[in-house]
């Protein structure tokens, strides 16, 4: 369970400023459910149970084993919503949760550099490979030629036919060059949902298929995000619905002028985490000149840079720690029977134990900085939990749009520099947008 701890709120946040809250928070919650508020055609995501289909459930599970047959590695091609979900999921839990026949990932297709695309298929070589190949659009550039790349170099290492049998597109169920590239080729093929948009897709074959091809149970994780659908759809109350209060301080926090919320957390493992919460936000709330700036800090590494700012900067900020209370690692500290480096004090105590300890001053630190804070606590990050937290944060995004009057499911922004791109890279139809571009540069 998610425990959510809002005392170094106070006084920006009290119970006051949320219940004055309570209408329109009641209102994001009837936009949300029923489907009617701006971006309505993209809530598939909203109940985990009907996302995925069984038949294509059993499909992703057999397809994972089929991948784990075949192969040491899976490289997962994909961009933003497409790609970052499953390693949030894949970095964030640990390795205990999942089966030992589980391949490893890598990721491809997320940026375009040549220096890390040559190391990546320099490495692949020492690999049995399989390739899942995600994008919704079916066109975007950057998966796209990752994969005409790892499409090659697949065919020309396993032939035609046997490469065939180790890609995997996950797609819309009928549109696109993907998809059509797909059906062409006889690839195994994945649907997209039509009203999943990607930063929400993680539960649907997005994430899953990767997700269960690394051995983790996406069972469990479903049945987190169940957990999480019926616990803080049970009410609208602001004061008890764990969620609604979460979604509800942030915005009030942006309307006091704390443009950004920082995620902070103490666990290098949820740095993909956190950079998929910054898409979840960024692309959804960022609209119309206005949004909080989604921002995210890894405690203690982050304590010796931005630790500096948040405690002594321009307060314009709140934070947000992202805590595990008992992670599953056991390191003790060694008592050596001297103090010569003078942590005798620490001898025998747990680092998971040193490291809350660490929050908790880190907390009241930048409490007593003038920072406003507060702590999303689950217990142990288990499959099942991660299922849990992404539908929260899910959750809290769209109720924190309705309630700034946003549609959190498009992202007009996003096209401003693909049209730039495909100007300057020549791409037939957008000859006057380059010589206008050329003439500036
Ligand atoms: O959230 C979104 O919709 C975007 O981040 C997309 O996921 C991202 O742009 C990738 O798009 P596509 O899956 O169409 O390649």
């Amino acid at each position: 369970m998610i425990r959510y701890e809002q005392k170094n709120l106070h006084p920006w946040i009290n119970d006051d400023v949320l219940k004055a809250l309570q209408p329109q928070v009641e209102s994001a919650c009837e936009l949300l459910a029923s489907r009617k508020g701006p971006g309505g055609d993209f809530i598939g995501w909203y109940d985990p149970s009907k996302v995925v289909p069984a038949a294509e459930l059993d499909a992703i599970k057999e397809a994972s084993k089929r991948i784990q047959d075949q192969s040491e590695l899976l490289v997962t091609v994909g961009i933003g919503g497409s790609y970052l979900g499953a390693r949030a999921v894949l970095e964030g839990l640990p390795w205990d949760e999942a089966s030992e026949n589980g391949v490893d990932i890598d990721f491809a297709g997320h940026h375009m550099s040549a220096r890390d695309t040559e190391m990546l298929l320099d490495h692949l070589d020492d690999y049995e490979v399989s390739i899942n190949v995600i994008s919704k659009s079916g066109t975007t550039t950057e998966p796209a030629i990752a994969f005409r790349l790892l499409k090659a170099y697949m065919e020309d290492r396993y032939g035609k036919d046997e490469a065939k049998n180790r890609i995997y597109a996950t797609t819309d169920a009928k549109k696109g060059a993907l998809r059509k590239l797909a059906t062409e080729e006889g690839y195994a093929t994945f649907v997209i949902p039509d009203d999943v948009g990607g930063r929400f897709s993680v539960l649907s074959p997005v994430g899953l298929l990767p997700i269960a091809a690394a051995g983790f149970d996406i069972d469990a994780l479903l049945a987190g995000a169940m957990d999480s659908f019926k616990t803080y759809g049970a009410s609208t109350d602001v004061l008890t619905n764990d969620c609604l209060r979460y979604a509800a301080s942030r915005v009030a926090l942006y309307r006091q002028g704390k443009a950004i919320e920082i995620l902070s957390t103490f666990e290098p493992a949820f740095h993909y985490l956190i950079e998929w919460w910054k898409q979840l936000n960024g692309e959804s709330e960022g609209k119309n000149r206005s949004g909080l700036f989604p921002a995210g800090c890894e405690f203690s590494t982050d304590l010796h840079s931005m630790g500096q700012w948040i405690q002594e900067g321009q307060r314009n900020a709140f934070e947000t720690f992202l805590i595990e209370e008992k992670p599953s690692a056991s390191v003790v500290v060694p008592d050596t029977g001297d103090d010569l480096d003078g942590l005798a004090y620490l001898a025998g105590r747990e680092l998971s134990e040193i490291n809350l300890e660490a929050w908790k001053g880190v907390s009241l630190a930048h409490y007593d900085g003038g920072m406003p804070n507060s702590s999303l606590i689950v217990e142990s990050m288990t499959t099942r939990t991660m299922g849990e937290l992404i539908h929260f944060f899910e959750r809290a995004t769209g109720i924190s749009c309705y309630l700034q009057g946003v549609n959190p499911f498009d992202q007009p922004g996003v096209e401003a520099y693909k049209a730039n791109m495909f100007a300057l890279l020549g791409k037939p139809g957008f000859e006057a947008q380059a010589q206008a571009l050329r003439a500036r540069l």
